[in-house]
């Protein structure tokens, strides 16, 4: 806890991960202010809610743009040998069967015979065991091992109570859907499970185009589907979600461990420089042998201390020849890489960096959320890093019905609106009811500057600036009004 005097103003500063509010208070908080200011809403809504599903409503959308544009600007823009694709969400059915997605890519869960919940094994064994502050270690159990747990522990159904389980089984996670080709047949196809597969079955493509050597990435941002069986975690773990990530393409000969570590330190700068993700709040976990993917030699996650315990953020995955090998015996396509000098021909290994989107729109949320104490009321502040805010800044004519003052501050906001040298981040306008609600609502988004346009501006052309986070307010002229946003963006 800290104080500090701002313009006669105590105010008490309550971290975000103060036992003072709680973690799953913060949990409940963050989940009803993403609704309250159009974050994040829930599914169908208007339907009862689609379970697992949310849609991003007007402030969601411009931060997840924002964190995407990152991203891109970080991983691809700046870098000479990364390259981008946007590939179809739709793909042959022979692409899953050659990744090993149709066989492998499963969870383990079970049905109550009661209530017909659908629940995924593991997670009601670590639920239950947590609940004890036990711990245990439920990675590659086969679904006999989860029933003799469920069994010796008499877990019972956390949605009925009930005791009547069906024996576990592999549930697969592909989306499956129809295809008519020809009307009145359907074939089957899945929406994608993970976006990797869209660079796979195009290296050849980009090898033909532009001829890149060796190591190169192919880098892409997108939507992939998983039928998940999931309990509540708000955009944790949803059907739909957005991944970005690269395939990062190197000669075998020269060994991966420099290009993983490489690519391990470039994710921590990503987390704790770009996203200013707090480094206490991170940790790498390394797979066990029996949880890694089907496709992967090693795998480690970089994981994110959410309310609700540490879970996966993001993961660094040694593919090895895995996929160009299956894809290249499928498709009977040469998928081998010519070295030019040398003429020798193989198939290249590859590292994947991949990035939940919606995991690191949360993360961004939990750690930016404050709540403090000013004068006896509670102000909720988003400190998000100021080039990820949905607004840079806002403008407000100090009153409303002053023709004069509204003119002014609308030549203001229009100034600043059109000045193309800053990062995407737009400018907001508000008229409504008093500055201190007008302040309030822009706190709660997370808008760094709060602008205002009143009588004194008439006169000498200055106007308020209000810093969102030092509450701090100072005269700036609205010549400088630019370079002052700009330079503190
Ligand atoms: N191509 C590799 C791949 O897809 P993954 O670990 O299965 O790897 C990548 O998924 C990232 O996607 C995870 O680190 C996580 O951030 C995010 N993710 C996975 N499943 C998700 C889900 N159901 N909802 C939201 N994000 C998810």
């Amino acid at each position: 806890m800290s104080s500090t005097d701002n313009q006669n103003t105590i105010v008490i500063n309550l971290n975000c991960c103060d036992t003072i509010i709680g973690m799953e208070n913060i949990f409940n908080e963050i989940v009803a202010l993403c609704k309250r200011r159009g974050f994040v809403y829930p599914g169908s809504e208007i339907y009862g809610g689609l379970a697992n599903t949310y849609d991003y409503g007007p402030m969601g959308v411009e931060l997840l743009r924002n964190i995407k544009n990152a991203w891109w600007d970080f991983f691809v823009t700046k870098r000479e040998n990364i390259y981008g694709l946007d590939t179809n969400i739709l793909m042959s059915p022979k692409v899953w069967e050659a990744s090993g997605h149709t066989a492998s890519f499963t969870d383990v869960t079970l049905d109550c015979k009661e209530c017909h919940m659908r629940t995924r094994a593991d997670h009601l064994i670590e639920d239950h065991f947590s609940k004890q502050n036990k711990e245990i270690k439920v990675e590659g159990l086969s679904t006999e091992e989860f029933d003799r747990i469920i069994t010796a522990e008499k877990i019972p159904c956390p949605n009925c109570g009930k005791q009547k389980w069906t024996p576990s089984r592999k549930f697969n996670l592909l989306f499956e859907t129809h295809i008519g080709i020809v009307s009145g047949e359907k074939s089957l196809a899945y929406l994608r499970g993970e976006i990797a597969q869209g660079m796979f079955v195009n290296f050849k493509n980009v090898l033909d185009s532009l001829s890149p050597k060796l190591p190169f990435g192919l880098a892409q941002s997108g939507a992939a589907f998983r039928n998940e069986v999931t309990m509540g975690k708000f955009t944790f773990r949803t059907l739909q979600f957005n991944l970005s990530e690269f395939e990062y393409f190197f000669d075998p000969k020269e060994g991966w461990e420099k290009y993983y570590d490489e690519w391990k330190k470039e994710m921590w700068v990503w987390s704790t420089e770009i996203l200013q993700l707090k480094s206490e709040n991170l940790r790498w976990r390394l797979h066990t042998d029996d949880e890694r993917s089907h496709y992967s030699k090693k795998t480690e996650d970089i994981e994110y201390q959410f309310p609700f315990g540490f879970k996966e953020l993001y993961g660094l995955a040694y593919r090895t020849d895995y996929d160009l090998k299956n894809h290249m015996e499928k498709s009977g396509v040469d998928l081998q890489y010519t070295n030019k000098i040398t003429n020798e021909k193989f198939i290249p290994h590859v590292l994947e960096p991949t990035f939940g989107m919606d995991r690191t729109f949360l993360a961004v949320l939990f750690n930016s959320y404050k709540e403090e104490e000013v004068n006896g009321k509670k102000r909720i502040v988003l400190s998000l890093p100021k080039y990820l805010a949905p607004y840079i800044a806002a403008v407000f004519p100090l009153v409303a019905n002053k023709e004069n003052i509204v003119k002014k501050a609308r030549e203001v906001y229009e100034k600043l609106k059109t000045n193309d040298q800053r990062p995407t981040t737009a400018i907001a306008w508000d008229e409504r009811g008093n500055i201190g609600k007008r302040y309030f609502a822009q706190d709660e988004i997370g808008t760094p500057y709060c602008i205002t346009v009143d009588y004194q501006t008439l006169e000498d052309s200055t106007v308020t600036v209000r810093d969102r986070d030092s509450m701090k307010q100072e005269r700036v002229k609205i010549e400088d009004l630019t370079n002052y946003v700009n330079k503190r963006s």
